[in-house]
């Protein structure tokens, strides 16, 4: 795999390897780029096969709840039935190895994501979800949490019955949601408070694997930069983040165990 990787892209890996091990406190917030290699498409790829004429903004919206409930829990019954045979890759896993390292050494990681699947935990990790979690359900009117899914109950290959009634509030009978940050909607206060408390302290902030469009989120790495840290990017592709110190660009699976091998070497 190091053969496949150029020369200046493992001199930069390297570089970013250097200046983790000589920092304390360190950020990292990850996006949909990070679970791309287990499977699950992110959003800004090509929405596929049933549901290629939609937009995720038209879905993953508290107006589009509201106009076609049954339309939108039974694109979130399509995710979950995604999600729920896909596994960690080597990225989640080199990011627990690390984290895990991290418990006996002078460095404190804080880990921030963007996804709502559950493959940082499946790998070993602390992680703090700003969007939610794709396994919970809430009432969309009172908010009271509602049983979870259980991913055993999603078969890659059962048909998802999208004449399922939906479920109702045992306290006030509105329609059960997927207890999932929607377009529009405030994030969650403690979720937050730990992600902007662990960006504006920090001194390495890395982002991997998000477009870095989808705002408040978008907005840790200019509060990190604003504090003084050193911004590094890992994404095979270009983002509008022009505050970037060290850019990695290939894929999360491929440049973080490379990294953390290169951390805890040095
Ligand atoms: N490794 C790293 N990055 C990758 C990989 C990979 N293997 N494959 C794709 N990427 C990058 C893409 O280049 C893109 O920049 O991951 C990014 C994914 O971007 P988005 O789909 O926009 O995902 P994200 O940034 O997490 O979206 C933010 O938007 O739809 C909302 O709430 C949803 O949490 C989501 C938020």
């Amino acid at each position: 795999m190091l053969a496949e990787l150029s020369p200046a892209l493992i001199a930069e890996v390297e570089l970013a390897a250097k200046l983790l091990t000589t920092r304390q406190h360190i950020c990292i917030l990850t996006g949909a780029g990070i679970s791309a290699e287990s499977g699950i498409p992110t959003f800004r790829d090509n929405q596929t096969g049933l549901w290629e004429n939609y937009a995720v903004e038209d879905l993953a919206t508290p107006e589009a709840f509201t106009r076609d409930p049954k339309l939108v829990w039974s694109w979130y019954q399509w995710r979950r039935q995604l999600v729920a045979d896909k596994t960690p890759n080597p990225a989640h896993t080199a990011l627990a190895q690390w984290q895990y390292h991290t418990q006996s050494s002078h460095q404190s990681l804080t880990l921030i994501t963007q996804n709502v699947d559950d493959l940082h935990e499946q790998a070993g990790s602390t992680v703090t979800h700003l969007h939610g979690n794709l396994w919970r359900n809430r009432c969309s009117q009172c908010k009271t949490a509602y049983q979870d899914q259980s991913r055993g109950s999603y078969h890659s290959k059962d048909t998802i019955n999208f004449d399922d009634t939906l479920m109702t509030c045992p306290h006030c009978d509105s329609y059960i949601r997927p207890d999932i940050v929607w377009f529009g909607e405030a994030l969650p206060v403690h979720a937050w408070q730990t992600a902007e408390d662990a960006a504006a302290n920090c001194e390495v902030f890395i982002s991997i694997g998000t477009s870095s469009l989808v705002y408040p989120a978008a907005g840790l790495a200019q509060l990190a930069k604003q504090n003084g840290a050193k911004i590094i990017e890992i994404n095979p592709n270009p983002t509008p983040n022009t505050i970037v110190n060290i850019t990695l660009a290939e894929k999360a699976g491929v440049i973080m165990p490379l990294l953390i091998q290169k951390i805890t070497a040095l």
